[in-house]
């Protein structure tokens, strides 16, 4: 399991959640039901504290740490996609959160809103409710749209089933011998 205790601060991991061997947990971080986390992700909860809700996926190389001022919270049925950072902020329920995206100190997202690949939300800066915004800094560049909330939500349906597709295979607790 790849989750470690700070002093008495220990991942609170739910059953159900699926994560990869060389995925990272540290100290004070929740996960919820069926979240998935993905080779690499690490989720660092020492400065303050970080809670990542059900049906989520923490994708490959994902990075998500927390400060002594702002934890971080993620809501629920969030993808937060390879490379992202997501650093002492929060994010609404049912966001996408693009690949290689940045979101820092204190900035918020709001539900049913999409942060573009690469695209930065500076620190203190607030995304409305079912926004599209891209860009460095990020920009609203319209409200998303009946489509895109459908979207939002079968990008985490998918992602749910990949990780129970996982966990019925076994997949991290038999590794293969290269060679064997
Ligand atoms: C944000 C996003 C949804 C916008 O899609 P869209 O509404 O179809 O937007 P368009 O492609 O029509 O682009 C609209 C404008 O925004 C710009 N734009 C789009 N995405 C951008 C991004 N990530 N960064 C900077 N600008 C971007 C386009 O260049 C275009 O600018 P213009 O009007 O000056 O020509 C899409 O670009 C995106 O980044 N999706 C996230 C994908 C992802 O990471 N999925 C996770 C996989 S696990």
């Amino acid at each position: 399991m790849p989750a470690y205790m700070l002093g008495s601060k220990k991942p609170r991991i739910h059953p159900t959640a699926v994560l990869a061997p060389n995925s990272t947990i540290i100290g004070d971080v929740v996960i919820g039901q069926r979240t998935s986390i993905w080779p690499g992700a690490v989720i660092r909860g020492d400065y303050g504290y970080i809670r990542v809700g059900s049906d989520c996926s923490i994708q490959d190389n994902v990075v998500v740490h927390c400060s002594a001022e702002d934890p971080t919270i993620i809501g629920d049925g969030v993808t937060v996609a390879h490379s992202a950072v997501v650093h002492a902020c929060r994010v609404g329920d049912e966001c996408l959160i693009g690949v290689g995206a940045i979101i820092f100190d204190g900035a918020s997202i709001g539900k049913h809103s999409i942060l573009g690949v690469g695209s930065t939300v500076l620190g203190g800066a607030r995304i409305p409710p079912r926004s599209v915004a891209v860009g460095a800094p990020a920009k609203i560049i319209r409200r998303a749209t009946d489509k895109d909330v459908r979207l939002i939500k079968e990008s985490y349906r998918a992602y749910v089933e990949m990780g129970r597709r996982y966990a019925k295979s076994d997949t991290y607790k038999k590794p293969i011998v290269l060679g064997g």
